[in-house]
């Protein structure tokens, strides 16, 4: 995800901002820029590494004391010079970077065009400075104020301006945001690593606060200009730790992360008073809907699972015939496809070959063509007539985790858009979408029992085969809880339909192969009940995923982990998390390179 770095004081500015930014490295980015605040503001901008924007710098012959730097991982627009962060006001004379999203950009930028602001990138952020811009009357605290409030969405930002060279402005709302308290000198960072080599002593910024930094100390104030009272917190992890969060593992970090990766690409997106769902990028509506008569959707792994769930939801909400391919297989087939055929493609990297030739495939037979996908300007992103980005942020363990919940909270909006532009209620739509939104909520409470599921997962670790079962919705999830399992732990794990069990891998039941079931107390429980206690009969071991609540099922499993209750279409996004800590915990107890399994790459760009 995007980094921020900020520095004033009495040393060369330049170096503690690319340092910063190399510390940040690690959380994923495809751009990077920095603004130091000389006589006026001298900004240097690359694409790529960091490497990229120092060889830049190498020749900046002016010395500043003063700047703000980025790392930025695109959401809005593609990674290029013009979206790289800081942008700059009309006049030159301001200089920001922002984490996060502004939801409503799109209004605020019209706004401003007609007020004569001249836009520069294609990004959500750059609002922000020209809304500063209007503002500012001398006083850069003041106007940052008074921008924010036209602002809906989540923002992290650092400013500069020429015209008050001696302070930087820092603000926050759901983005985090550190300053760092030094001698003669203070930080700002998005996070701690940044700056750690240089103070331990920061003071964290609340939401909606905001912070005027000099080179003499710091004060802060509510986003009313009420001053606020701030401790210093002292750090004591190491940089390494604070690299992962303070996890492990990427994996352990990523699996956290799923709460607010699905707020990411849930915000600004449902509507729950109207019902109504907006999805920009998509190119896709009621007149190109009207023409299609089956949906395809094509993908590789857990993306191909995420697309099993979209099956289940277009079915159900938009009632649309829909087929589900592995790309792999999809592309040497000879498919039926023609213009009356939406092929969606999922993919968290955008990069994946065969998904990439399951599009071209598609696209040279006439079919529409929508992405679902994590990294912006992939060429996936780049080849689809449209699509949604799931804005999970960067996947660095190999093994997925948070794209696979950002995919099926995307596919789902889809559905809902599509259910609605055919003969899908409002108030069935405005159930669901207020099921969706509580769902982040509900992963918190799931990821708090990591301990209780490490307990089970030590208990079954030394196994070496697994059998995953669910029914209906819940088969992808058993489908993507064996996966998880194997890719890390090189445990045998295969998925079933729980009922399709007993045509055949029933036939390896006894005490050493255990079986997980994905239970939730829907419409087909009782018959995977039924299907447990075939289990039971033949002394196979069970772990059971269900409904909080849910007594019967602890009588039957021998461990059972619970999950909050959630509509029925919905219970993927919550069953699925206690499988992915199990796998992590059973692969940690195993000792295996947990974020770099043997054998496997992050993205699969080879057929
Ligand atoms: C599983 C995993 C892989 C990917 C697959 C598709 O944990 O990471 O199975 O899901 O290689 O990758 P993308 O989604 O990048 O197309």
């Amino acid at each position: 995800m995007c980094g921020i770095v900020g520095y004033i004081g009495s040393k060369e500015a330049k170096d503690i901002l690319i340092e910063g930014l190399k510390r940040l490295e690690y959380r994923g980015y495809d751009s990077a820029g920095i603004a130091m605040v000389i006589k006026d503001l001298e900004i240097k901008k690359s694409v790529g590494k960091i490497k990229n924007l120092q060889e830049k710098c190498c020749n900046w012959e002016s010395k500043s004391s003063t700047g703000i730097a980025h790392t930025r991982w695109a959401t809005h627009g593609a990674p290029t010079e013009n979206n790289a962060h800081p942008h700059t006001s009309c006049d030159g004379k301001i200089a920001l970077v922002h984490n996060g999203i502004i939801e409503n950009y799109s209004a605020l930028r019209s706004q401003l065009i007609k007020k004569g602001h001249q836009f520069k990138s294609e990004t959500d952020t750059e609002v922000l400075v020209h809304l500063i811009e209007d503002y500012f009357t001398g006083d850069l605290k003041e106007a940052v104020i008074k921008a924010l409030a036209s602002v809906e969405g989540t923002y992290g930002i650092a400013v500069v301006s020429s015209e008050c060279p001696d302070k930087i402005v820092a603000a926050r709302n759901g983005s985090p945001l550190v300053l760092g308290v030094g001698k003669g000198e203070n930080f700002i960072a998005s996070d701690v690593a940044a700056i750690l080599s240089y103070t331990d002593k920061v003071i964290y910024l609340d939401d909606k606060e905001v912070a005027e930094i000099t080179i003499n100390g710091i004060t802060t104030c509510d986003i009313e200009s009420n001053p606020t009272k701030k401790e210093i917190s002292k750090i004591d992890w190491d940089l390494e730790a604070i690299e992962k969060g303070g996890f492990d593992h990427f994996m352990l970090k990523e699996i956290h992360d799923q709460p607010q990766a699905l707020r990411n690409g849930l915000a600004g997106r449902i509507d729950v008073k109207t019902g109504t769902i907006h999805l920009g990028g998509l190119n896709f509506g009621v007149k190109e809907l009207k023409n299609i008569d089956r949906i395809v959707i094509a993908a590789c792994g857990t993306s191909w699972h995420a697309g099993l769930l979209a099956e289940f939801l277009f079915e159900n909400l938009v009632a649309i015939p829909t087929e589900v391919e592995y790309a792999s297989e999809f592309r040497y087939r000879n498919p039926v496809v023609n213009d009356k055929t939406l092929l969606i493609v999922i993919s968290q990297s955008g990069e994946t070959a065969d998904t990439l030739a399951a599009l071209r495939e598609a696209k040279g037979k006439g079919a529409k063509t929508l992405g679902i996908i994590n990294v912006v300007g992939s060429t996936i992103a780049r080849e689809v007539d449209g699509g949604m980005y799931i804005h999970a942020g960067p996947e660095i363990g190999v093994a997925s985790t948070k794209a696979f919940s950002a995919q099926v909270s995307a596919l789902l909006m889809l559905a809902l858009h599509f259910g609605r532009m055919r003969n899908l209620s409002i108030p069935k739509t405005i159930e669901i979408s207020e099921a969706l939104l509580k769902i982040p909520d509900q992963i918190e409470t799931i990821l708090k029992q990591s301990e209780e599921i490490k307990k089970i997962a030590l208990k079954y670790a030394k196994f070496r085969d697994f059998l995953y079962l669910g029914r209906n919705i819940s088969y992808p999830v058993a489908l993507e809880g064996a996966l998880k399992l194997k890719e890390i732990s090189y445990i045998h794990a295969e998925g079933y339909p729980s009922a399709e069990m007993k045509h055949g891998p029933i036939a390896l039941i006894d005490p050493d192969f255990p079986s997980v079931f994905v239970v939730p107390k829907d419409s087909l429980y009782e018959k995977v009940l039924s299907n447990m206690e075939e289990i039971k009969a033949r002394s196979g071991k069970m772990i059971a995923v269900a409904t909080e609540g849910d007594k019967e099922i602890a009588k039957i499993a021998d461990d059972t982990i619970y999950v909050p209750k959630t509509h029925d279409l919905l219970t993927p996004l919550l069953t699925v998390i206690p499988l992915q800590l199990f796998s992590y915990h059973v692969a940690v107890a195993r000792e295996t390179d947990v974020d770099k399994p043997r054998n496997l790459a992050k993205s699969v760009t080879v057929e």
